[in-house]
């Protein structure tokens, strides 16, 4: 969105505040709110963006409830993240007990809940991760992980797999080696770079952009709070910080969740 190459799908008016993840107490209500109280504690994802700030304002219907157990720092990372991993692993993956996921950049912000949610749904999971993520992705409830900087990952993999996730942006020769891993009648769900398998590969594709949905990032939340979901914060960082956060992540030199506090 800095960069303005979003500039068809989310057009904004400058000046603009960036960020959509929100975390924060309730500060005040405007007239005709109801639902929550002054003090709350809540997250959200702000579809209009104008989170990365120390006050926001957001409409009661994108917020949802933060029990005390849960910090609200960690809580911060879980709203696009989350509701994206939530939609791909349960929507679109289809993914259940039995199944066999391979989550290909299992070590970023949506593999970590992707990796989580698909453990928690009983499924076999391979994650591609590079050293510095494999630790925390095993952790997270991988059966297995690929190194994805020493080879293809398809040379690492004994067998096929029913279910894709793509969760990184790759060149179109990356995006179709995907596909020969994944079973006639599986499915590849991608995030990022659409990967299109030809006809005669028996395989399902769809690219997804998530959507907000309060009923999954409540249900995000009391996972976290029941235990069941961990949060993967790799830094915690001053918002002065913010310019330097987002040079570090075009350069790939951050992983996990990355939060901001004011
Ligand atoms: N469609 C949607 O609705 C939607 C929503 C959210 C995000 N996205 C997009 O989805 C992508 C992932 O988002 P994110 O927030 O998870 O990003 P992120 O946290 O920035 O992901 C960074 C991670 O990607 C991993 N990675 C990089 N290249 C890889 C490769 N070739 N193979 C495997 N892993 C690789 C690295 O893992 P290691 O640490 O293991 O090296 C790194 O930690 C981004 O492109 C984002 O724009 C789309």
């Amino acid at each position: 969105m800095r960069a303005g190459l979003l500039q068809t799908f989310f057009p904004v008016d400058l000046p603009y505040t960036l960020g959509w993840d929100v975390a924060g107490t309730v500060a005040e209500i405007g007239t005709g709110a109801d639902g929550f109280a002054v003090g709350d504690r809540v997250i959200g994802r702000l579809d209009g963006g104008g989170a990365a700030a120390e006050y926001v304002r957001a409409s009661v219907a994108v917020l949802v409830a933060v029990p005390d157990s849960v910090p609200l720092a960690n809580a911060a990372a879980l709203p696009v993240a989350g509701l994206t991993a939530w939609q791909a692993v349960f929507e679109h993956g289809n993914t259940a007990a039995g199944k066999r996921v391979l989550i290909n950049g299992a070590g970023g912000g949506v593999g970590g809940f992707a990796t989580q949610l698909a453990k928690y749904a009983g499924a076999e999971v391979i994650a591609t991760a590079s050293a510095r993520s494999a630790e925390t992705v095993l952790r997270q409830g991988a059966d297995r992980v690929i190194d994805y900087t020493t080879g293809p990952v398809g040379a690492a993999l004994d067998g096929p797999v029913d279910t894709l996730l793509n969760l990184v942006p790759l060149s179109p020769p990356d995006a179709a080696a995907l596909v020969p891993l994944v079973r006639p009648g599986g499915r590849i769900v991608s995030i990022a770079t659409p990967v299109e398998p030809p006809a005669d590969a028996g395989v399902t594709a769809m690219h997804m952009v998530a959507r907000n949905d309060v009923a999954q990032l409540a249900a995000l939340v009391e996972l976290v709070d029941a235990g069941a979901v961990t949060i993967d914060i790799s830094q915690s960082r001053p918002l002065a910080d913010l310019a330097d956060i987002h040079r570090s992540s075009d350069a790939g030199r951050t992983r996990g969740k990355v939060v901001i506090i004011p």
